[in-house]
């Protein structure tokens, strides 16, 4: 079966008590939880990890490498400056999806640039958790093979 790492970096474990009226009420839990009924429906299997730790979600990329058929991932606001997590995507080339909840280009300034983008295949952004489930769908039904 396939194998999908969805992986959320820092503060999306505050999701549902974090600005709610950016981020919405849904925790990331409940995220989870619906990401892996979709996955079920598609014969895929997801392994979730979210960490606030830079390092932890640089490990758990690489770990990707032979472990994974593809990625989906939130880097949080490491969107906007790790080079490292870019790396780290780049190195185990893999399909990868980047998600927002929000809209990153109609907020903040420092939020309109992505330094990961560009090592995925595609940028999901403003759907809220639909972005997720989008992401999963695209990546089964276009990348991963
Ligand atoms: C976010 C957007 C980032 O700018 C922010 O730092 C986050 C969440 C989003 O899902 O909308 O932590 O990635």
């Amino acid at each position: 079966m396939k194998q999908i790492f969805v992986i959320n970096g820092p503060n999306l474990n505050m999701l549902g008590i974090r600005e709610p009226a950016i981020y919405g009420h849904t925790t990331l839990d409940d995220i989870n939880k619906e990401i892996k009924e979709l996955g079920d429906r598609l014969g895929v299997a997801c392994e979730f990890f979210q960490s606030n730790s830079e390092g932890a979600l640089i490990d758990k990329i690489q770990s990707a490498y032979k472990n994974a058929d593809g990625i989906i991932i939130n880097p949080g606001a490491y969107t906007h400056y790790s080079y490292a997590i870019r790396d780290a995507l780049a190195s185990v080339d893999l399909p990868a999806i980047e998600v927002h909840l929000s809209d990153i280009n109609s907020r903040e300034e420092f939020r309109r640039h992505s330094v990961t983008k560009d090592v995925c295949r595609e940028q999901i952004s403003g759907l809220g958790k639909d972005g997720y489930l989008k992401a999963l769908q695209i990546l089964v039904e276009q990348y991963v093979d």
